[in-house]
């Protein structure tokens, strides 16, 4: 179901106090301010998921949601965080393919194809990113990259699979660096994703799907890259550790 949505990505930041303070105090800020329609997802690091649960379902202003999950149901794979696991914590949410896990962790759209339907088996909505490096955009193959992207590891999906998808375009030249997609540069690949989702699987599944922009979104850029129409919101990293800031992102729309 297409709907606004913020989502922090807090990545590996905070220490336990300083995530409860966070958490605390950004559930406080949108039982006071919050002004937008937009769902709030955050995505703690997965040791914090249990006090953001907690927190979630006393204050109900925001729902949570995972980094990641290992792409097999159980078994011996030291370190790593399934999906049931997660589910079993009545986490709803998950990002996966974070161009970060992409890129340091060796994440191929295969593997990430294996932990979309895990997800989706253990009733989990995955938060599936996409996004070119700077030299692909250079050499003009950005909408190449996506669209493989889409192809290798969400295109397999049937329609009531892909109905439980949120799809967050990155560009990875934006991550972290403030160097911000303009608005018409993301509009531009928002329209590119929902056309390829309308090829693949119908305009109506297309015109349902929630497609967020990710990358140094903060709350001076927010509204005029929420203002396009297919972007339907935002995947937040720096910007989410500050709660006033994040707050401010939220009523951006
Ligand atoms: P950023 O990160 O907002 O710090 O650029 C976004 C993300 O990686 O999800």
């Amino acid at each position: 179901m297409r709907k606004k949505i913020v989502t922090a990505n807090w990545k590996m930041n905070k220490s336990f106090t300083e995530a409860d303070d966070l958490i605390n105090e950004i559930s406080e800020l949108l039982a006071e301010k919050k002004e937008s329609e937009a769902l709030v997802i955050i995505a703690p690091p997965a040791v914090y998921l249990e006090l953001a649960g907690d927190i979630a379902s006393t204050e109900g202003e925001f729902e949570v949601s995972g980094q990641n999950i290992y792409q097999a149901e159980s078994g011996a794979f030291t370190g790593e965080v399934s999906a049931m696991m997660l589910k079993s914590m009545n986490v709803d949410y998950c990002i996966i393919g974070h161009s970060e896990r992409r890129k340091y962790f060796n994440e191929s759209n295969d593997i990430l194809k294996q932990k979309v339907d895990i997800a989706i088996n253990n009733s989990i909505i995955p938060i599936y990113c996409c996004g070119e490096i700077l030299p692909e955009r250079e050499a003009g193959k950005h909408f190449e990259v996506i669209q493989k992207q889409l192809e290798e590891a969400v295109f397999h999906l049937d329609h009531d699979a892909f109905s439980n998808i949120i799809i967050a375009y990155e560009p990875v030249w934006a991550i972290g660096t403030g160097a911000t997609a303009t608005p018409e540069q993301a509009q531009e690949m928002h329209a590119f994703i929902r056309e390829n989702i309308e090829k693949k699987l119908g305009k109506e599944v297309a015109g349902k799907t929630t497609i967020l922009y990710g990358g140094s979104c903060n709350s001076k850029n927010a509204s005029s890259l929420f203002s396009n129409p297919d972007v339907d919101g935002g995947l937040i990293g720096g910007a989410s550790l500050v709660a006033e800031e994040f707050i401010k992102i939220v009523n951006s729309f």
